[in-house]
């Protein structure tokens, strides 16, 4: 009796191991273990046993029972893990794939103004100045007014401006110059305020090898206490010296903007000993400073700005800057 229970035993084991699925499991143990199963049957047989022999065929009996629990549990556990193998496979995502690679790839660059830009960020974040951007549609606030150019004033007619065709009549432009940006940063928080703002400019001129009417300017604004134009010529040298090169040096020119005072443009020197005209630059005049909201007596400031295409066109000798906005990727995969 024990003996034939102990073979079913071992052949449930082996049936468990091959299981195909969950249900063939659940059978197993019901044919074995359950309440009308062959276990069942032998338990209740115990009794017919001498005393003497009853201690020793329940051991067996429990032994062989145990196994085919534990058969029982091995066979879950596998399906189980084959199950979630099947589900990985199922829902996997292949990252991987390729395309047919007829044509030999070509990885694509940033365009070299782009690249200028980057740099010239990347230098005047090493001086400790942080990027600023504003909108490229302006107000005549914010493009002239605010920078001390009212609406007589003879300089507004030298930034040969576009404007928008919405609202008053010349009240809406797109921004001639990233100087704006100073206005709204100044507006925005109090000094001490040192930024670079990089963006594009936009002006009515007729494009040739020299001049584009969509361009890029930067501009650099610093408003501190007791900041002096020795300031500005020690930044400009530096920049022009970590951008360039140690050997480049700069100079600063008298000259007129009405958003500075004194104004000067400044130059950078080159390898035949000539200068090259770069940006404009000076102190921030009181009557910006003043409407922005900042006193003059306490807070002195100095800006800067340059057209960035003009420098990559400098640093790159480019013969037209018309080839920026080309789009002949033969011109553009050179840099
Ligand atoms: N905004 C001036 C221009 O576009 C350049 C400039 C900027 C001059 C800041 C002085 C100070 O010509």
């Amino acid at each position: 009796m024990i003996e034939g229970y102990e073979q079913a035993a071992a052949r449930a084991e082996e049936r468990l191991a091959a299981a195909a699925d969950l249900g063939a499991v659940s059978g197993i143990e019901r044919e074995l273990l359950g309440r009308r199963s062959l276990f069942a049957d032998a338990k209740r047989r115990l009794g017919d046993l001498d005393p003497g022999d009853r201690a020793e065929a329940g051991r067996r009996l429990n032994g062989a029972r145990a196994r085919v629990e534990a058969a029982a549990a091995a066979a879950r556990e596998r399906l189980a893990a084959a199950d979630r193998d099947d589900r990985h496979a199922a829902e996997r995502l292949d990252l991987t794939e390729r395309l047919p690679q007829t044509v030999p790839l070509r990885r694509g660059r940033l365009h070299p103004v782009t690249q200028a830009r980057d740099r010239l960020e990347d230098v005047f974040v090493g001086m400790g100045y942080t990027v600023a951007e504003g909108p490229e549609v302006e107000s005549a606030w914010y493009n002239f007014e605010a920078l001390n150019i009212p609406d007589w004033h003879p300089a507004r007619s030298s930034f040969d401006t576009i404007f928008v065709d919405l609202g008053e009549p010349e009240e809406v432009m797109l921004r001639a110059h990233t100087s704006p940006v100073q206005i709204r940063v100044m507006e925005g928080r109090k000094p001490p305020v040192y930024i670079v703002a990089p963006g594009r400019t936009f002006r009515s001129d007729t494009a040739d090898a020299t001049h584009l009417p969509a361009f890029n300017q930067i501009e650099g604004l610093a408003v501190d206490r007791n900041i002096t134009m020795g300031d500005l010529a020690g930044t400009i040298d530096e920049f022009v010296r970590a951008f360039f090169g140690r050997e480049v040096k700069s100079r600063l020119r008298p000259s007129y903007f009405p958003f500075t005072e004194p104004s000067a443009e400044f130059d950078i020197s080159r390898p035949d000993g000539s200068w090259l005209e770069l940006g404009g630059c000076g102190m921030v005049h009181p009557n910006v400073l003043r409407n922005c909201g900042i006193d003059p007596e306490q807070w002195q400031g100095f800006a800067f700005g340059f057209g960035i295409d003009r420098l990559a066109v400098m640093r790159h000798e480019i013969d037209d800057i018309r080839e920026f906005v080309n789009n002949d990727t033969r011109f553009l995969s050179q840099f």
